[in-house]
């Protein structure tokens, strides 16, 4: 088992990764709540799967556990969801001592965070995330929080579990479409902060491919370590934390300009990084060389779904819209080189724009 410590004063906490971990849950969780109950918040998806073990664990080591299931999907990720959940922990009497687990992916989290930061103005949760994308990234960090009808993640608030618990073994479930998205946030890492975990994973792409163990706690740990890092120096995004936005900006706009519906986060993200690295290219940053080596390493984990239909006009738009926006400048992390950032912003348009066509020309 790897530990990696989060270190924010009296806050601090361990993320936990190793292979079956969800063995030891009943004690790794028995040692850090207080109250003799706790709630875990799964959805069916996750709970068929990983459910029963989490259940029977915790009740082995003396705990009276009440499960709850959320609907699954992006969709439920909203006040709706977490009102009922509210209203489930007041009809089951949940004091301040209640911890909550949430099991599953980010949705998960990021809802069950967000009633654990508010019940009661703040209860004890501990994250077990089942996806490589909570596992790498929206476990860790503190960011809590839900939808609005107007724009994703636009209501939250900052709150660190008590405990992060990565079972290595949850990933065995997950659908390949899914697994691949998250190794792009994976592959952002290394290059914003790491290069020779970035060496590491164009050297063992394969590997971690076929989900091998060991292969995955060595890299889901190095993530959460920069996670952590990052984070423990800049808790509420002011500016380190601002790096881990590396290829968001064209990243969400291509999100949010096909409604959330054409792609998977870390597809995007993956064009993102793609855009990312040629303006890196074309401000003089990046050589050549280095640019090629990072659209290897993209292409390598797999297809992306087309992007040809999305008009730069569209991504524009959005890009202007996006919440990280600062006043009305578009802010873009770029690489130095791999495994430094820069961070700039006032690009002309056309730039852009072509910058978005040579993502095309490329990706096809
Ligand atoms: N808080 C943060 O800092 C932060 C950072 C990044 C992303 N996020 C948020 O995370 C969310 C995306 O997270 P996600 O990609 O994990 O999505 P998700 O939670 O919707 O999970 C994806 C799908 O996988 C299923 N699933 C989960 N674990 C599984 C398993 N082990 N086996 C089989 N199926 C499983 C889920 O039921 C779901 O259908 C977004 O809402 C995003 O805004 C938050
Ligand atoms: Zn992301």
């Amino acid at each position: 088992m790897n530990t990696v410590r989060v270190s924010l004063g009296h806050r601090s906490y361990d993320i936990l990764i190793g292979e079956d971990l969800l063995q030891d849950a009943g004690s790794l969780v028995r040692e850090r709540v207080t109250g003799g109950r706790v709630f875990l918040i799964s959805n069916l998806t996750v709970f068929e799967y990983h459910g029963q073990k989490v259940v029977d664990r915790l009740e082995a080591a003396g705990l009276e556990v009440v499960h709850l299931l959320i609907p699954d999907g992006e969709k439920s990720k909203t006040l709706h969801t977490v009102e009922n959940i509210y209203t489930y922990l007041i009809a089951q009497r949940a004091d301040r001592n209640t911890a909550l687990i949430a099991l599953g992916g980010g949705v998960t989290g990021d809802v069950v965070g967000f009633v654990a930061a508010t019940y009661l103005r703040g209860v004890p949760y501990i994250q077990v995330p089942t996806t490589l994308l909570s596992q790498v990234d929206s476990s860790v960090g503190g960011k809590t929080g839900v939808n609005h009808c107007l724009g994703k993640n636009l209501i939250g608030a900052f709150y660190q579990p008590s405990l992060v618990c990565i079972d290595t073994d949850t990933l065995s479930t997950l659908l390949p479409r899914e697994f691949q998205s998250g190794l792009y946030e994976v592959l952002k890492y290394g290059l914003i902060y790491d290069e020779v975990f970035f060496t590491y994973l164009c050297d063992n792409f394969e590997r971690i491919k076929e989900r091998d163990p060991e292969t995955l706690a060595t890299v889901i740990s190095r993530c959460c370590e920069i996670k952590a890092e990052v984070t423990s120096i800049d808790e509420k995004e002011a500016d380190l934390r601002r790096i881990l936005n590396f290829g968001h900006t064209f990243g969400h706009a291509l999100e949010a300009a096909t409604r959330y519906e054409g792609y998977k986060h870390g597809e995007a993200v993956a064009y993102g990084m793609i855009a990312a690295a040629h303006l890196s290219h074309r401000e003089g940053y990046l050589d050549s060389k280095a640019v090629q080596r990072i659209n290897r390493a993209i292409f390598s984990i797999g297809p992306l779904p087309p992007a040809s239909e999305v008009p730069f006009p569209r991504l524009l738009d959005a890009m202007k819209r996006d919440k990280k926006r600062e006043e009305d400048r578009i802010v873009f992390v770029l690489l130095e080189k791999i495994g430094k950032t820069v961070i700039r912003s006032d690009f002309q348009e056309d730039l852009l724009s072509d910058v978005w066509e040579e993502v095309l020309r490329e990706s096809q």
